[in-house]
């Protein structure tokens, strides 16, 4: 039975890795580059639009991991003050704080960036937002790489 919980919820962590990475990924090396040669600065208003819909898929990613992790950690026994020393502790803890950052940022930038750039009226304002927007987002996608990298690092220690 446990090792049929540890199969489901390594699965589910792991579609949630693939759904909220990879959705950063695809919407900053394939979509808004793409969306910039073809509309222009119209590119704006569609990319708007993609990241709408897939606001709800990261935000259930974002839930999954949390619920997931603290399961697989109580299964694995790695809850424990304990097991948090040495350097694979070392690493799931970074990894968790690494984790709190990103969905920090994913937040800020829903709940508080999007409805300030809706509201913002001059240009020049509303274009350092957006910037601002689209760096958080490139910082997310740094910071989900460095979690891979802590993620394949414990049990490695
Ligand atoms: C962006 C967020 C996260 C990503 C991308 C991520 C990614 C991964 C990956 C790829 C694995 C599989 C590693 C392997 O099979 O060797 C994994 C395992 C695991 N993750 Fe996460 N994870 C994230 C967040 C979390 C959080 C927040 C927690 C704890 C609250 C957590 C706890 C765990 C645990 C306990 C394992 C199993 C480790 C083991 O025993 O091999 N993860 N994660």
């Amino acid at each position: 039975m446990r090792e049929l919980l540890s199969v489901t919820f390594i699965l589910v962590h792991l579609t949630a890795t693939m759904v909220w990475l990879g959705g950063i990924a695809f919407i900053l090396l394939v979509a808004i580059p793409s969306a910039k040669q073809i509309l222009g600065g119209d590119a704006g208003k569609l990319i708007g639009e993609v990241g709408k819909r897939f606001t709800p898929m990261a935000n259930l990613s974002i839930f999954f991991l949390l619920l997931t992790g603290i399961s697989l950690m109580a299964i694995n026994g790695t809850i424990s003050g304990e097991a948090l020393k040495g350097g694979s502790g070392t690493a799931m803890l970074l990894k968790c704080l690494l984790f709190l950052v990103m969905a920090g940022v994913h937040f800020f930038r829903g709940k508080v960036l999007a409805p300030r750039i809706a509201k913002t009226q001059s240009d020049g304002a509303k274009a350092r937002l957006q910037k601002l927007s689209l760096n958080l987002v490139w910082l997310n996608f740094g910071s989900g790489l460095v979690v891979l990298l802590l993620s394949a690092s414990v049990g490695a220690w």
